[in-house]
């Protein structure tokens, strides 16, 4: 059975986070889950030491957590939409995936969940989603799905009667990976 990872990326305990805890609480099997904004990681330094020795100067969590991506089979991450691209704190978490590049990941499975204003499928989230598809693309990742929910306040996507069964929808593709 497939090991899955699920990270949360938005700074607040909000639409995408949501969604990252419903699927983490209806997968069954082997799963963690990493929420950034509660974890303490620093930012990259752009010392670029990683990509020859393949491994980050800075001893934080980021080791425990690149360890996890080379573990699990499937990462499924839940962000916001900021500007047409991820925040910075998910940013910043690509960005100290470094140590990994070119190395560890290739065909890991990647399912993305994108949380925004915008509705689903507009210009705005398509800018968002091809940042995260560039970035898996770097790393030789295989994007599995990306999956649209519009939300503006901390709650819209959890009061939306249709999220329930969007979620059940992903976890089922989840599972059949
Ligand atoms: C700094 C900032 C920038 C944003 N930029 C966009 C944007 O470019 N496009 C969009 O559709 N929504 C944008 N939004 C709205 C968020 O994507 C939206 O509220 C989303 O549901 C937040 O997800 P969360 O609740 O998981 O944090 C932005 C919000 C913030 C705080």
């Amino acid at each position: 059975m497939a090991k899955i990872l699920l990270i949360s990326g938005s700074p607040r305990k909000g639409n995408s986070d949501h969604i990252i805890s419903r699927i983490f609480d209806k997968l069954a099997g082997e799963k963690d889950i990493i929420r950034l904004r509660e974890e303490k990681i620093s930012q990259c330094l752009g010392c670029s030491v990683c990509f020859d020795t393949q491994e980050c100067v800075q001893k934080d969590l980021m080791r425990e957590i690149i360890v996890k991506f080379q573990e699990n089979d499937i990462v499924v991450l839940g962000t916001p939409n900021y500007y047409d691209n991820v925040p910075g704190l998910v940013k910043n978490f690509f960005d100290r995936l470094s140590p990994l590049y070119d190395t560890d990941l290739k065909g890991k499975k990647l399912v993305v969940i994108i949380s925004a204003y915008h509705e689903p499928g507009s210009e705005s989230l398509m800018n968002c989603e091809q940042a995260i598809r560039n970035f898996a693309r770097l790393q030789n990742m295989d994007v599995k799905g990306v999956f649209h929910f519009q939300g503006q306040e901390v709650d819209d996507v959890q009061k939306d009667p249709k999220t329930e069964g969007k979620i059940d929808e992903i976890v089922t593709k989840i599972v059949a990976l």
